[in-house]
Parts: structure tokens; sequence; C-alpha cells
């Protein structure tokens, strides 16, 4: 396909300019001194600032631990934000818009105190305006999220009046297992309403995993072949070349499988998946998801250790440059069996996708840095080649690109020229740098914004979190009862070979991830 003009809106500050400015609204960080605030959430802010959406009122409140006055919060800010922002867009250091930046932080506040003491919830009470509406985003450490919620409410701070909300969002990861995303949902739910708890999953901030909705329903050709008739099998790949850097600790009782399927995975899959919502309303868009998930059928404890491949990656290189085994990085045990590596075949039980099998994979230190979704379409019958030099025909596949290339291939045969019937394959390619022009996004934008406007088409509910831990659980449960081997991959590697023969014993193969 040949670049041109763009035919829509780019999905940047022009696109988020047109919206209309949010709510008046005060943003309390929990955990403000934290890497996500830093990172993510104030450079988001900034951009929400610089497109125009934020209100003359907004404030942001930052709560830690640490003792800080408002300045020395500022300052620390002020740092980040010129690495972090400039850094994104590619600008040259010191391109911070110093307006819209002084603009906000003449409305940031900090106050130091300790999550689990009501006198922090006290203060901040006093902090807060009588009447007005509330975002409370818990930036902190997953064991601080009930706490947060139970002080929240002691203190008579998540009581919605008329014309105000108050809304909490909370960071993954959601859960350790479906007994523990249970009994948080139970937690939050007793002191707020569904309609208040905003659970984030940055997936969904990114524009090409909106964009798979897009492609399936905003276009006649796709859905009427998109299922079991057409479609062989689906592969969903979230490689990255990335180790655990500084986040041993945390990874070390986590692991590849909790920290990426039943959230980032299951999103993709159930974006592939679902069956058209009747609207872009939220409950419509989750209660979809929801049944896709629900629908996977339950991996028996058989199946658990047959189709489920857990992997550790060891000492490898890119390139010249060599990295370190998992057991060597910071804060890992150096016998530690923690997975870096999940392959899954998951079989969607519905009228759609039975017999169509689903084959996930994600791992860090992989081979290249790529998340994409392929699907595979059955082979056309062969017999009018048969008089021909063409020995098999290759089945169309159709990828959606995800990171770090955005965009979508169709791969196809066409003839090769000459007088014989000869086939090459072929690819027709859309990049979405092509037709739209990105700015400064840090994916948070629209996730924010839609929580400061009350749309939660894209956050979690209650029933799409359980439903992603229900289908993992039986694997977790097999591996506490120490069945499923980890094995060794090297770092850049493709990942290990019980995946590949996972996928063998069904007549197939993996895309490779490094091609
Ligand atoms: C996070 C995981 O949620 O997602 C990380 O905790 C992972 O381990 C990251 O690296 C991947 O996100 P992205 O946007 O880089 O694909």
């Amino acid at each position: 396909m040949d670049a041109a003009e763009p035919i829509l809106p780019a999905s940047d500050q022009a696109a988020l300019g047109r919206s209309p400015r949010a709510p008046a609204c005060q943003f309390v960080i929990f955990g403000a001194g934290g890497d996500l605030t830093r990172r993510l959430l104030m450079p988001a802010l900034y951009n929400l600032r610089l497109a125009g959406l934020l209100d003359e009122q907004f404030r942001i409140i930052g709560v830690d631990a640490r003792e800080m006055d408002d300045n020395a919060f500022r300052a620390h800010l002020t740092e980040a934000m010129d690495f972090f922002v400039t850094q994104r867009r590619g600008d040259a250091p010191g391109k911070l818009d110093q307006t819209a930046w002084t603009w906000m932080c003449d409305r940031i506040i900090y106050l130091s105190g300790d999550f689990g003491n009501p006198d922090t919830f006290t203060r901040l009470n006093a902090a807060l305006p009588e009447a007005g509406s509330v975002i409370f985003y818990c930036a902190t450490a997953a064991r601080f999220f009930e706490t947060l919620g139970a002080q929240l409410h002691a203190s008579g701070l998540t009581r919605e009046e008329e014309g105000y909300f108050r809304r909490i969002v909370v960071e993954k990861p959601f859960g350790h297992d479906l007994t523990s995303a249970r009994a948080l949902n139970t937690a939050l739910l007793e002191v707020f309403d569904e309609s208040q708890i905003y659970r984030i999953d940055h997936y969904l901030g990114k524009e090409t995993v909106q964009n798979i909705m897009a492609l399936r329903f905003s276009n006649g050709i796709f859905e009427p072949i998109w299922k079991r008739d057409n479609i062989d099998h689906v592969q969903i790949t979230a490689a990255e070349t990335v180790g655990v850097e500084q986040r041993g600790k945390f990874y070390e009782g986590t692991g590849a499988m909790r920290d990426m399927v039943p959230n980032h995975i299951f999103q993709l899959l159930s974006m592939v998946a679902m069956e058209a919502p009747t609207s872009f309303d939220a409950d419509a868009v989750r209660s979809e998801k929801a049944k896709v998930i629900q629908a996977i059928h339950p991996l028996s404890g058989r199946q658990a250790v047959r189709d489920v491949v857990r992997g550790q990656y060891r000492a490898g290189r890119y390139g010249a440059d060599p990295v370190p085994g998992y057991r060597s990085e910071p804060d890992v045990d150096c016998n530690s069996s923690t997975e870096t590596y999940i392959a899954m075949r998951l079989a969607i039980d519905n009228w759609r996708w039975a017999g169509v099998p689903f084959y996930i994979r994600t791992g860090k230190r992989l081979a290249r840095r790529r998340t994409e979704i392929s699907i595979h379409f059955k082979q056309a019958p062969f017999a009018l080649f048969r008089d021909t030099p063409v020995e098999k025909l290759t089945p169309n596949i159709l990828f959606l690109h995800i990171q770090p290339t955005e965009g979508v291939t169709l791969q196809f045969s066409a003839k090769v020229p000459g007088p014989r019937v000869r086939l090459g394959g072929v690819s027709m390619n859309f990049n979405y740098a092509d037709y739209f022009h990105e700015g400064p996004s840090t994916g948070y934008e629209t996730l924010l914004y839609d929580c400061l406007t009350g749309d939660a088409t894209l956050f979690q509910r209650a029933d799409n979190v359980e439903a992603g831990w229900g289908v993992v659980q039986p694997a977790l449960d097999a591996w506490d009862s120490g069945h499923i081997h980890v094995h060794p991959y090297a770092a850049g590697s493709e990942g290990p070979e019980a995946a590949d023969e996972m996928l063998q014993r069904d007549g197939r193969g993996w895309v490779p991830i490094g091609r």
C-alpha cells in the first residue's frame, strides 16, 4: 500500500486536542515519589495540558512516605520531565515547554505521610476543597491497594456528591492469583462502587491495540472470514529484549505468567477474539471481552503440563554484547525457578473459535522486541496446482503489528513472472507512520483522559480481571505442586525448544521472532 495523505485525524495531541476539556478535578497520586509518577503519569498529564485538555482548576496532590516540601517535589519532577518528555519526543534536551510546565507546577502540592496512618488521610482531606471531583491514583506497590481503599473510605473521601465524582485508579498487578484478585475486588467493592474503580492495563492505552477493534469492525472484509471456517490458528507474541533490569525482587515472586498473561496478553486475545459489542459503551465492550475469556477452555491438570511451557533465560548475547543469565541478575536467587518466558496453547470453546488453537508466548531477553498477533488462515485446496511445479501452497497470514512496528501486513502468494506456474510469497503492508503523524505520547494520555471524563471502556471490570486469572490458575496450581519444568533458553534466542515442540506436535510452527 502506498503512503497517502492522512485520511483520519492522527492519534496524537492534535486529535486529543479536538476532544472536550476534562472536568475540574483534584488528582491525588499515592506513590508520588516513585518511578511510575516520574516516567509516565507526569509526562502524560503534561501532554494533556499541552493539548488543552486540563481544566484551570486541575490540581495534583502527590502523597508519599518521604519527607519533602512542595518545592522539593516540583524540583524532583522537573528534573525527570526534562529527561522523559524530551526523550520520548526525540527533541534535543531542554525543549520542555516552560509555560505548560510552569502551569503544571503552580498546581502541584506534596503531602508526606504513611499510607497506613489515618492522619495522612485527615491531612489529605484538609488539602482537598470541600466539594469537588477527585481521582485517587494508586501508583504504589500492590500491597497498598487494599489499605488505600479502606483508609479513603474511613476518612469519608470515597463519597460522591451530586455532580462530583470520586474515582480510584488501580495499577497492575491486580492480585497474585485468582483468590487474591477476588479478595482485592471484594475489598475495593466494599468501599467503592464498580463505576468508581478504574483498573488500568497500559496495553489498552496503545493505539495499535485499540486499532484491532477498528480493523475488525469498521471494515466489511474481515469479519466474514474471522472464524473457525477460515482460520487455522492464531499466534500472539509479546517478546522483549530487556531482562528483568532492576526489578529482580518483584519479578522473582511474579514471573512471566503473572506479569504478562492474565492482563496484557489476554487484552490482545480478547480484542482479536471477542464478538462485536453492540456499542462503544464501556459495559458493552467489557462484557464481550469477559465472555471470550470465560469461554477459554479450562486447562486440565494434564494440559497444564502439556500445553504450557515455562522458560528462563541463561547468559547469551545480542550481537557482540554479552548479557548475563536471569540467575545472575541483581536480587535474583542463584537457583531461581521463576519463569521469564511462557508459551501456552489455549482453546476458546465457542461457536466462532472451537477447534482453532490460540498459541501465546511472551518472554524477556528474546531475539527481538516484537509484539504482534498473527492470524493464520487455512490453506487453499491444492487440486489446481497438481500438475505444476508448485509443490505446496502457503497459507495466508494477517499480521497485526503492535510494537515497535505499528501496522498490518497481509502475506499471500502471487505468480512468479514466466511461462511456468510458479508461486512466490508477497505481502501488502500498512504502516501507521505512513498515514498518521504520531505526537508526544506515553500511552497513558488516553487512559488518564478517559478516567477524568468517566469513560471506563479501556479499563478492566472486576469480572475481566477474574476471568483472566481463572484461565491461568490451573497452571499456577500445577507449578505449586512442582510439576512443570522450567526450560532454559539463551538470551537473544527464540525461546526454549520445548515451545517449538509444542507447536510441532500440532503440525505447526511459530513465526520467528528475530526474522
Ligand atoms: C509491564 C510488565 O506490565 O509490561 C513488564 O510488568 C513488561 O515486565 C512491560 O516489560 C511491557 O510493556 P511494554 O509496553 O513495553 O510492552
